[in-house]
């Protein structure tokens, strides 16, 4: 029989679990938890002898590919898959997936979520402000941002989108203004809000020269990957421009710093929660699951981006 794991420093919801091992045992397969771990040796060991695996946010580097010489498919559990060694994986031929937009409403939410818990001055009590009315740039319209676009209009917010790579009908349909000009987005709204990968042309791309060009008065919201935002640009763009307001759901390295002199200005979630719902953990493991089963049994690589 597979050897299948999920292996998972942050594990699913129970629900979640429940319903992957019932896909799999479904189809004649079984398969294996293996949660918070403590280190990439635990994980080394742990792939040993699988050839199927799920993961999230996990590390998948050479050496873990190395330790797993019969790993045939990983299956990141969500979007993004730059914690994945996609090149070390394709010289094993090993496939490599993720499961776009099984788990975007969850972010989206709580992008809209982090946006009224500032407005409301991090519900203190004191007046804080409304999203009605408000401008909010969405940079990259893939599956988050789209759902941002929905749950932002329910909220009355204007709503525009900067995405080079989607074409302009899609965004035009859903009701959104387009920009060619990133930076003319920059300066038209309130809030900003970030949804691109974190790769050899983003890393560090949001830097203070960008963040520079926003609205007095603006927010920007990162629930995207810490990489992508230079830190030392932000730190700038705190100390200069008092106007300015950061949420994150990815801490930055000089968190603590900013959360010190800055801490009205910020809020960090302690850990990544974007797709911490049970909701998005049984949309995107149960996806996971299915592609593995149709991978093993038909070949099917519709998901594969390696
Ligand atoms: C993703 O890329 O899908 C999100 O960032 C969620 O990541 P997580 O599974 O580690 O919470």
């Amino acid at each position: 029989m597979k050897k299948i794991l999920v292996a998972t420093v942050k594990p699913f919801a129970g629900a979640a679990i429940e319903k992957i091992k019932s896909v799999f045992e479904k189809e004649g397969y079984s398969v294996s938890f293996f949660e918070k771990y403590e280190s990439q040796d635990d994980l080394k060991k742990a792939v040993a002898d699988v050839e199927a695996l799920i993961i999230r946010s996990d590390k998948i580097t050479k050496e873990i590919i190395d330790a797993a010489p019969h790993l045939k498919i990983v299956v990141r559990a969500g979007a993004g898959y730059d914690n994945v060694d996609l090149a070390a994986a394709s010289n094993h031929d090993i496939v490599v997936e993720n499961t776009p937009g099984q788990n975007s409403n969850a972010v989206a939410e709580l992008v809209l979520g982090m946006m009224v818990f500032q407005a409301r001055n991090h519900f203190n009590g004191k007046p804080g402000t409304e999203l009605k009315g408000k401008k909010l740039g969405i940079q990259a319209y893939g599956h988050v941002g789209k759902n941002v676009a929905r749950v932002a209009k329910g909220f009355g917010m204007k709503v525009f989108a900067y995405d080079p790579f989607v074409p302009k009908e899609v965004m035009e349909d859903d009701g959104v203004t387009v920009f060619d000009n990133l930076e003319e987005m920059y300066r038209t709204c309130e809030y900003i809000s970030l949804h691109i990968p974190a790769n050899e042309h983003t890393i560090k791309s949001i830097n203070f020269d960008l963040m520079s060009k926003m609205k007095i008065g603006a927010t920007l919201v990162n629930t995207a990957r810490k990489e992508i935002i230079d830190e030392e640009g932000l730190m700038k763009m705190f100390r200069e421009r008092s106007d300015f307001t950061y949420l994150s759901d990815i801490k930055p390295d000089n968190h603590e710093a900013i959360e010190e002199e800055f801490g009205d200005r910020c809020f960090f979630t302690p850990k990544k929660m974007g797709a911490q719902t049970a909701e998005a953990n049984i949309n995107a493991g149960v996806a996971a699951a299915k592609q593995i089963i149709a991978f093993f049994e038909n070949g099917d690589k519709k998901f594969q981006v390696n």
